[in-house]
């Protein structure tokens, strides 16, 4: 958990590539920061300039590249440098950190879907960060085809995981349903595949349910 003490909150965006993740986190980030709330929005794999050079090893290149461990301790490695470097800090100013995808995504990507053993990545994710997860985590759930339609619009170039198998994107989104399903506290699931306003409109709502305290000033407008 983000250190309750530390006045900021940790919000994380998880779901499949082509959910609208990116999209809604700077939509949240927009409105909050109208509202006078500061905020630091960022990104996984990446989000410090080590964990950006990570990045580029781990989406760019075959997808035999690495392995799901060679991924798993990649991941880890960058998500370390980015948690002492910026989410750590920013949350102990007050700021509220906005996270496209976090350690959920290694869960699913490496454990459900690509096989690691749930109980080794727990132990990993205990060594390099300790008992650190988000306040919220909004779950963006489309189904696999929708994403895969929005995924092939886009040219990054940082396709290494969006080539991969059906089978393998359909263990994707089951696997962070099943999270969901095990973490509902944390965890808001949304239904992806609405119009973008009413997504930041539902994102709001889940926010203003989970953190009552943290939103009770927060004004009704449209996000
Ligand atoms: P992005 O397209 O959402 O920026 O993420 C890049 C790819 O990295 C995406 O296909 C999912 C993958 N990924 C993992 O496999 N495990 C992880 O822990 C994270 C953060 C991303």
């Amino acid at each position: 958990m983000a250190d309750r003490n530390a006045p900021g909150r940790f919000i994380t965006f998880e779901g499949i590539d082509g959910a609208g993740k990116s999209t809604q986190g700077r939509r949240l980030a927009r409105w909050l920061e109208q509202h006078g709330v500061s905020v630091c929005l960022t990104r996984e794999p990446g989000g410090s300039p080590g964990a950006e050079q990570i990045r580029n090893l781990l989406v760019t290149g075959p997808a035999e590249r690495w392995d799901p461990w060679c991924e798993a301790l990649l991941l880890y490695a960058a998500r370390r440098d980015h948690w002492i470097r910026l989410i750590e800090p920013a949350l102990a100013r007050g700021q509220w950190v906005i996270c496209d995808r976090f350690a959920d995504s290694t869960f699913v990507y490496q454990g459900s879907a690509g096989g690691m053993c749930m109980a080794m990545l727990q132990r990993l994710h205990d060594l390099a960060l300790g008992p650190v997860r988000p306040d919220v985590t909004v779950l963006l759930d489309l189904p696999v085809p929708r994403g895969l339609e929005r995924v092939r619009d886009r040219a990054t170039g940082e396709d290494r995981f969006e080539n991969r198998a059906r089978d393998y994107l359909d263990r994707l989104r089951k696997g962070f349903l099943d999270r969901a399903r095990a973490e509902p506290d944390r965890i808001a699931v949304i239904d992806a595949s609405a119009a973008p306003g009413e997504i930041a409109h539902a994102v709001l709502d889940e926010l203003r349910a989970r953190l009552p305290r943290d939103t009770a000033s927060w004004p009704t407008t449209a996000p």
